[in-house]
């Protein structure tokens, strides 16, 4: 099975290129943010305290959670329920990032995340994948853009939504998550040593996505 790697910060574009890859390539999305997220829908749920180790430890023990796919697009159950719909809130975003720091919820998650790889060829997003999950991933890209720029797309997304947004907000969440994402002791966001750093800053969807196809070619040769 192959597998394509790609992780970065959050608002980089991971998940947007990876669909369009995937698409293309035939192979399966595997977006693991949605799995921490999943875990964290299931702590907020609970009233559990995201600053007690003990009690995410605890509970952590009673999540099941399973990954299907609809008209491929992926779906989390969480416990038999399938919470999809719950997860890119924000706030869920914000206690994904504070738990995701705990080897029992990681270990977990990395299991399910090997698993799928080993059956499936995919393109696995996310913060480890190429530097934790998948060391063997066939290709592995680092997908970055500048605070600025990935504030501005999230502020743009909100305002053609017609909901709220603040820039000044937006971008500080932003970096706060890297910080978070980046400082943890286990598997934190960093660069694998074989990972192509591709910053998005300046391009489009369609530059990236090529830009990306560019690569597998040149790994084909
Ligand atoms: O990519 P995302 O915003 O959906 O991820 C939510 C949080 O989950 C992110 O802030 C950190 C964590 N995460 C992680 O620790 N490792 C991954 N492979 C994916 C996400």
């Amino acid at each position: 099975m192959k597998s394509i790697a790609i992780d970065g910060p959050a608002g980089a574009g991971k998940s947007t290129i990876a669909k369009l890859l995937s698409k293309e390539l035939g192979y399966i999305y595997v977006d693991t943010g949605a799995m921490y997220r999943a875990m964290a829908v299931y702590f907020t749920k609970n009233n559990i305290d995201p600053y007690d180790e003990e009690a995410i430890k605890l509970a952590a023990d009673k999540v099941n959670i399973d990954i299907e796919y609809s008209n491929g697009i992926q779906q989390v159950i969480l416990n038999n329920e399938n919470v999809t719909h719950l997860l890119r809130a924000e706030e869920t975003g914000k206690m994904a990032s504070k738990v995701s720091k705990y080897s029992a919820v990681r270990t977990k998650l990395v299991d399910l995340q090997r698993e799928l790889a080993k059956k499936n060829n995919c393109i696995m997003d996310g913060r480890d994948i190429g530097s934790v999950v998948l060391p063997d991933a066939y290709l592995k890209v680092f997908l970055t853009a500048t605070s600025d720029a990935r504030a501005k797309r999230r502020y743009d997304e909100l305002i053609s939504k017609g909901q709220e947004a603040n820039y000044d907000t937006i971008k500080k969440d932003i970096e706060d998550r890297d910080y978070e994402d980046s400082h943890r002791k286990i598997s934190p966001l960093v660069q694998a040593e074989d990972a192509v750093l591709v910053d998005t800053s300046d391009l489009n969807i369609e530059e990236v996505v090529s830009k990306i196809k560019e690569l597998i070619r040149q790994k084909e040769m």
